[in-house]
């Protein structure tokens, strides 16, 4: 189980494991405590009888970071147990290492943490032991290239969502396997994104986000829903994405890592995770003893990929104005093969030109959420997936599952072997997503 996870970079779900239910019925039970103690019984009960996924109906999203601060260190020996059985289930026979990082993400729906103020927690920011803490306050890190706040737009860090990228470029150790399991159930769009086939893929991260850098087209997003206690275990350098929580509750899942051998860092980030436990103490009862692996002294040559530099659909560029009706001329049809895109700057406007096997589609070429580049984004007939946060725009209308996020829609014929466009109708479709 566990070498094709490593090698092959597959995944598994785990739906029955040993201490399974009663670290569930833990942790769901320290969340409604939790509540009760924020903001009082009657909260509690409304919570019981609405269910742990309409946790923003009774929690604001300020108070995402209390209830960690109530939840995490009540739950972290018995997380830290079940998580040593499941390396145990794995097949992992030597001692091993999981990570002190643990993190019970509480990521509310799109429109409810957008409206969050500055002081929200990001759905991503995890816990450690009382004494990794301390230590890593007086070692932290800073890069300067690194700048999250302009890649989430300024959005309410309780609304940021992880883009694509591989654990290692974010300060993880090597050859991680990842635990990522369902508190509720977790539909299909506030969950995980993968890209499989992605493992020995040539990709590289954009210094400012450690996300995907543009210019590296992806393959299709595979979403997966999760119920509720199901464990979702992979290959961290995969690549993998935060699906935007376009959903109407409140995704609720706790991460955690095993190394099963001891913890060594990348060369490429400038920070890591320095702080772990040993099965053999973990086992033994010690949950309170950290080990810490520098970086500095753990690092590992980076992996000899070749530098594959980044590759963009070719860009036509056309006089025009967009508040006119006017049919522009763009290019020879034969410019887009079937399945390929186009790039268009039409006047001020960045536009990009997609063939299925039926026709072509003209949407707006950034995506509505955060701006990035719709251009790497896998395609079929019916939909555009946006490679940051695996939203689906449908093609014929731009509608997405969150009403706020729609493509702009650009009117495009062939005619005698050329492709023309123009800019109206831009309110007139009315073609379910
Ligand atoms: S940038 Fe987030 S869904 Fe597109
Ligand atoms: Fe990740």
């Amino acid at each position: 189980m566990l070498s094709s996870i490593l090698d092959q970079g597959s995944y598994l779900i785990l739906s029955d494991f040993e201490r399974q239910q009663q670290v569930l019925t833990l942790a769901r039970s320290l969340i409604f405590e939790g509540v009760e103690k924020l903001n009082g019984p009657a909260s509690r009960q409304e919570l019981e009888q609405q269910g742990l996924s309409l946790l923003h109906n009774v929690l604001a999203a300020e108070q995402i970071g209390p209830l960690r601060d109530l939840v995490m260190p009540t739950l972290r020996p018995a997380l830290l147990e079940m998580v040593c059985s499941i390396g145990r289930l794995l097949g992992i026979d030597d001692e091993f290492f999981v990570d002190d990082y643990t993190i019970l993400r509480i990521n509310f729906p799109y429109l409810v943490a957008k409206e969050a103020s500055r002081s929200a927690e990001n759905p991503g920011i995890g816990r450690v032991d009382e004494s990794t803490r301390k230590q890593s306050v007086a070692s932290k890190v800073v890069d300067p290239n690194y700048n999250p706040k302009a890649y989430h737009n300024n959005e309410p860090p309780a609304a940021w969502a992880h883009g694509a990228h591989r654990d290692t470029w974010t300060g993880h150790s090597r050859l991680g396997v990842n635990l990522w399991w369902a508190v509720d159930n977790v539909p299909e769009e506030a969950s995980m994104v993968f890209y499989p086939g992605t493992l020995n893929a040539d990709f590289e991260p954009d210094r400012r986000s450690l996300y995907l850098a543009e210019g590296y087209p992806l393959p299709k997003p595979v979403k997966m829903s999760l119920r509720k206690g199901e464990m979702l275990v992979f290959n961290p350098e995969v690549l993998h994405a935060t699906h935007l929580n376009t959903t109407s509750v409140t995704r609720l899942a706790i991460s955690a890592r095993i190394n099963p051998v001891r913890p060594r860092f990348s060369t490429s980030c400038f920070y890591a995770r320095e702080f772990w436990h040993s099965s053999t103490n973990i086992e033994a009862g010690h949950f309170d003893r950290v080990l810490r692996f520098e970086r500095n002294e753990n690092l590992e040559p980076a992996i000899d990929r070749s530098v594959v530099p980044p590759k963009f659909p070719q860009l036509i560029e056309l006089e025009a104005d967009s508040h006119d009706n006017e049919w522009k001329r763009v290019c020879e049809s034969v410019k887009i093969a079937e399945g390929g895109k186009l790039r268009v700057r039409f006047g001020n406007e960045n536009v990009l030109l997609i063939r299925t096997s039926a026709k072509l589609h003209a949407s707006q070429a950034n995506c509505p959420h955060l701006g990035v580049a719709l251009a790497d984004g896998f395609h079929d007939e019916k939909q555009l997936f946006c490679p940051a946060h695996g939203l689906a725009f449908n093609l014929q209308s731009g509608l997405s599952s969150c009403t706020a996020l729609r493509l702009r829609m650009y009117e495009v014929e062939e005619r005698q072997g050329d492709i023309w466009m123009r800019a109206t109708n831009r309110a007139s479709v009315h073609v379910a997503a």
